[in-house]
């Protein structure tokens, strides 16, 4: 593409779907969205549709590039970054999905993963895998698909059925699907979510596929993060070619430059998600975080990071808006949390898929302890914010231990932060204050977004080097504690005395 002045990222994310065009400064020309349908068929059930996910990939990558005034010409390359773990299985011959995808949310397989961890216990596969055995991975999805759906095993051992997290779902669509042969291939960080995959080989492991009851014949080719693995055949894009994957995690500290061994970021998104970079080293995690796959850059070794799971933190805030109608809109949070001076004692533990990183306990579901008559919806408002900060500082005491032995100091100076909960001033001040270090604000917020389009335009020379990406990294905003220590820990006491009262409750 010669005259190719753009790239273009698709996002694909837990609740919306979003293409977004950047220049060569890292900025944003352009952007469309579309939300899709949450599916909860159960307690604890979590779905979305592929092929809703599929059309709104379609209709923003037309919407952005017609807001941009472009055309594929003006396109150097798309990549893709996406919801992790997610999990579709669906007919190579009529492209249609047996099942809708299972989301990473979801907590039905927690029987499969019970009886994987059998006398060994959940750390199981983790020496391989980096991963304990929770309900979380994409692997036990498709097992329960292919267990659930009638004639799916045989099919999948036919080799009929395909499998795959979004970003490959996505990408076998935009390549041509199943009228044009479209391409079944994965990247290494989406497939260390898998429970499948050898961390060091970077391969699937053909022992763990067996006893977890995946066919190795269903799961997509495992290629780098940036390298150019096909070209869009239909619609808006057609010709262009797709040169990144990554999953929305790795993206945003791609996109955030943390691309030197101990730097970190978290992102405040329908979960929090923290990241730090170890290079080459695969750090094995003594406090309950994962080991993961930061990202490969085409032949290049591939980069590490240790990684802090929280399931539930924005999502606890559109659970505010749609399920207790206490706000109209998520940005109110923030009005209604302002008009309280503090938590007037109420804690808020969102335990709504169990509790992830640094707990890892599936049993435990939610509550909201504390209360006294004096609570009022504006203390649970501030509850509910404070449970994200509270929440970010389990993982980022882990970390420490994790790096720097029992009892250490948090090891960073400063927190890189992004995602959509970032713009509440409340929130990040309180962040700062709880976790006694800088919280900072990137220029370009989108860095999921940007992560993606990083990965594919360096694949195609757009961008000569990740230099560029440091070089295009700018400060917004910081907050700077300034809490007092004594009441900082008081605190946090309290919120660990909250979780313990979320714990054993489903037998
Ligand atoms: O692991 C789940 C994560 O990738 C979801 O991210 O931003 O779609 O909530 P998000």
């Amino acid at each position: 593409m010669p005259d190719a002045t753009h790239v273009v990222a698709i996002d694909q994310g837990t609740t919306s779907t979003r293409a977004m065009v950047f220049d060569r400064r890292g900025e944003v020309v352009a952007a469309d969205q579309r939300e899709h349908r949450q599916i909860f068929p159960r307690a604890g059930w979590v779905e979305h549709d592929p092929l809703e996910i599929w059309r709104n990939t379609r209709a923003v990558l037309g919407g952005a590039l017609g807001k941009a005034n472009l055309n594929a010409g003006h396109v150097a390359a798309v990549g893709i970054t996406n919801q992790r773990e997610t999990t579709v299985v669906w007919d190579r011959s009529t492209g249609q999905p047996i099942h809708n995808a299972i989301v990473w949310q979801d907590t039905r397989t927690q029987a499969i993963c019970n009886e994987l961890a059998g006398e060994e216990g959940p750390q199981r596969f983790a020496a391989t895998t980096g991963l304990p055995l929770a309900t979380y991975f994409a692997g036990p999805k498709i097992r329960w698909i292919l267990d659930h759906v009638d004639g799916a095993r045989d099919r999948a051992e036919a080799g009929q059925l395909l499998a795959g997290t979004v970003d490959t779902w996505l990408l076998w669509n935009l390549t041509g699907g199943a009228e044009d042969g479209g391409i079944h291939v994965t990247d290494v960080t989406n497939a260390s979510r898998t429970l499948l995959m050898d961390l060091r080989t970077l391969t699937w492991d053909a022992a763990i596929a067996a006893e977890v009851g995946v066919p190795l014949r269903m799961l997509p080719e495992i290629r780098s993060s940036s390298e150019v693995y096909g070209t869009i055949t239909p619609g808006t894009l057609a010709g262009v070619p797709v040169a990144g994957i990554l999953g929305d995690q790795q993206a945003a500290t791609f996109g955030q430059a943390c691309l030197q061994p101990g730097m970190a970021k978290n992102t405040y998104g329908t979960g929090n998600f923290m990241l730090l970079n170890t290079g080459e080293e695969i750090v094995t995690s003594r406090h309950g975080l994962l080991t993961t796959v930061c990202y490969r850059l085409g032949e290049a070794k591939p980069v590490y990071a240790l990684e802090g799971s929280i399931a539930v933190t924005g999502s606890l805030v559109q659970w505010l808006r749609d399920n207790l109608g206490i706000i109209r809109d998520a940005a109110e949070v923030e009005t209604l949390a302002g008009t309280v001076e503090d938590n007037g004692g109420a804690y808020f533990v969102p335990a709504f898929s169990g509790l992830f990183a640094p707990h890892w306990r599936p049993d435990a579901r939610g509550a909201l302890v504390g209360l006294t008559r004096y609570v009022h919806k504006g203390h649970i408002a501030r509850a509910a914010l404070e449970a994200t900060a509270f929440q970010t500082r389990e993982v980022l005491d882990a970390m420490s231990r994790d790096v720097s032995g029992a009892g250490a100091e948090p090891f960073l100076t400063e927190l890189k932060v992004d995602g959509g909960m970032v713009v509440n001033d409340t929130l990040m001040q309180f962040q700062a204050d709880l976790l006694g270090v800088d919280v900072v604000r990137p220029k370009v917020a989108e860095t999921t977004a940007l992560g993606a389009a990083y990965a594919a335009g360096l694949a195609v020379g757009y961008w000569s080097s990740p230099s560029q990406v440091t070089a295009n990294w700018g400060e917004d905003r910081r907050w700077s504690p300034r809490m007092d220590a004594t009441e900082r820990d008081r605190l946090y006491r309290q919120w660990c005395k909250a979780v313990t009262r979320t714990l054993d409750w489903v037998d």
